[in-house]
Parts: structure tokens; sequence; C-alpha cells
């Protein structure tokens, strides 16, 4: 017989997995992470995650076929010994399909950090901040700082440059303001921190091995054949109140990711710049049941 409570948790079941249909963030729902005595955890390589999320990249080739590139977000956290502190890591994998080469053209990656109480999911989904999701243009960042921002890193290419090319996006970065990010990405005149990163130079190291894959627990990006490689990762010293755990654990980090050619012809992946920002966060399980059976909310 289906009780008034069981009919509840039965539509709430059903609800969280309506909710994962078209979702623009996984989180280890999706990406089967192990879920054990009422924690996640996803180990890549030499990390082990609290909490991850994956996003795909839609940045299409010279054929206007999608790349099939994705960005993963892993966050852990431990104490540091004889402190009340906690040292967090939020770490940024790059997926790239089976084969990738950037070859002849090249990219950078700027990461925007610590802004995680500037921007929000804004959306009509209205998640709790563990579950909140979505894309960049659904945030409180909104449309018009997200083409601003776009336009300002295919500015930076217009002209065909060599490898090694991202002091272009810094240059531009450090000297033009976008009006429409005052408030969001841009704070007192400055825009928020940031760093950047060479992915043709990652790109042609080794991909974690098939080897270290097999020891983790985890391989969080889909398809699950896609390879990751280890691009960013910062380090921040906090308490572990929950304030600090929410920004550290969800807030969102926007990555701007550039391809751009190095010699004009048929070759290349793609033929003009193309920039992407993707606003990544890590997107707890729902499946995780307190001790007393309710939903925990961390
Ligand atoms: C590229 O593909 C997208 C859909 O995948 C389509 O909407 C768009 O019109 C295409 N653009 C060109 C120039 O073919
Ligand atoms: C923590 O610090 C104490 C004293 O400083 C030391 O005895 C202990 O081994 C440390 N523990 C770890 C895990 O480093
Ligand atoms: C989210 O915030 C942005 C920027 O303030 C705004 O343009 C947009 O309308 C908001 N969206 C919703 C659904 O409130
Ligand atoms: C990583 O391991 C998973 C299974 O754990 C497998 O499906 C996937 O193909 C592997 N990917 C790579 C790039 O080795």
């Amino acid at each position: 017989m289906i009780t008034h409570r069981n009919l509840l948790v039965l539509t709430s079941a059903v609800l969280a997995t309506v909710q994962h249909v078209g979702a623009q963030i996984l989180g280890c729902d999706e990406l089967g992470c192990p879920v054990a005595s009422g924690t996640e955890s996803c180990t890549v390589a030499d990390k082990t995650f609290r909490h991850v999320g994956a996003a795909s990249v839609d940045i299409p080739d010279r054929n206007n076929v999608s790349i099939g590139l994705s960005w993963v977000k892993g966050v852990s956290s431990k104490a540091i010994n004889g402190t009340d502190s906690v040292q967090y890591d939020q770490s940024f994998y790059l997926g790239t399909p089976p084969g990738f080469e950037l070859h002849p053209s090249a990219g950078c990656a700027l990461f925007f950090h610590d802004i995680s109480k500037n921007i929000k999911f804004n959306n009509s989904r209205d998640a709790p901040l563990p579950y909140a999701e979505g894309t960049c243009q659904e945030t409180t960042m909104g449309p018009s700082c997200v083409s601003a921002v776009i336009e300002l890193a295919q500015m930076a290419f217009e002209k065909v440059t060599p490898y090694d090319s991202c002091e272009l996006l810094e240059e531009t970065f450090a000297s033009i303001i976008a009006d429409a990010c005052v408030g969001s990405l841009i704070n007192g005149g400055n825009w928020s921190p940031y760093t950047i990163k060479n992915l043709h130079k990652a790109s042609s190291k080794a991909p974690i091995s098939g080897e270290q894959n097999a020891t983790s627990d985890c391989w969080p990006v889909l398809p699950k054949n896609h390879d990751l490689r280890l691009i960013e990762s910062i380090k921040r010293t906090g308490g572990s109140d929950q304030a600090t755990e929410d920004d550290q654990f969800y807030g969102i980090t926007p990555i701007l990711t550039v391809l751009y050619p190095t010699a004009a012809g048929e070759i290349s992946l793609v033929n003009y710049p193309r920039a992407q920002l993707t606003c990544l966060k890590t997107i707890k399980t729902h499946a995780i049941m307190s001790p007393e059976g309710d939903e925990s909310r961390r």
C-alpha cells in the first residue's frame, strides 16, 4: 500500500530525476562516484575530492562540429594540524576526446577565482546551493556580461598569433573593463582575481594515464573514455564554518576557454578564435541520506 509518506518520498525521487534531465553541470550522481557511509568522494589520480562537477564546453571546430571538451572541478578539504583552519583545494581538469590534438591550434583558459559572493545561479530551477546549476547566462552575471567576456577574448586573438600567446588575453583583461560585468566579475573597478593557463602546453603533455585511472574510484567525465588533464589547482585556507564551506565547495568558478588558430589554413582545429564561458561548481549527490533518513543538505 502506498502511504502518504511513501508517496511524498516517491514524488521527490521523481522530481530529483527530472531535474537531472538536461542538467548543465553533472555531479557525482550522474558521474557515478562511489557513495559510501553517507558521504560521496571521487578520487582522480592522487587527489580525493569531496564533491565534483563536470560541464561540457560547446566550442565547435572549423567544420562546426563540437570538439567535445569539458571542464571538471573537484574540491577537497583537510584540517590543518594543530589549528582550527582548513585547507581547501579546488582543482580543474580539462576533459578531451580520445586522441585529441589541439595543435596546430592553441588555447588558453582564464579562471575567475573567489567570486562566489558575487555570482549565483538565478534560474527558475531555484535549487538549494549544493544542487544549484545552470549556464553562465543563468547567473546573476547575466547574458550581457557573458557576451562581453567572450567578445574580449575573441578580440584578443583577432590576428593569427603564434603559440603561447596567452599573454594577449592577460593584456586585454588587464586593460579593458566591461561595463556589463560591473557588480559580478568586476568589483571596485577591477576584474576579480584570475589566473590564466596555457592549454597548448597542458595538452601536449600526456593525460592522466589508464594506470592512474585504474586506481581511481571515479572518472568524473562523460563519455567515460575521455581523457583528463589537471590544468589548475588553487589552495585556500579558511575556517570550517558553514559560510566558508559553502563558498569553497559550492561557489561558481567562471572559466573562459579560448581556442585560436596559429596559422591560416584548413588543417587547424578552429579557423578563427572561439571562446566560451563555463560556470562550474560542484554538485552534491541527492542520494545521500543522513542517519535520520532525511535528505542531508551537505
Ligand atoms: C553550426 O551548428 C549549429 C548547431 O549545431 C547550428 O545552429 C549553426 O547554424 C551552425 N552554423 C553554421 C555556420 O553552419
Ligand atoms: C599533529 O601535530 C602533533 C603535534 O604537533 C603531532 O604529534 C601529530 O603527529 C600531528 N599529526 C599529523 C597527522 O601530522
Ligand atoms: C539573473 O540576473 C541577471 C543579472 O542581474 C538578470 O539579467 C536576469 O534577468 C536574472 N534572471 C532571473 C531569472 O531573475
Ligand atoms: C577510465 O576508467 C573507466 C572505468 O573506471 C573506463 O570506463 C574509461 O574508459 C577509462 N578512461 C581512460 C581514459 O582511461
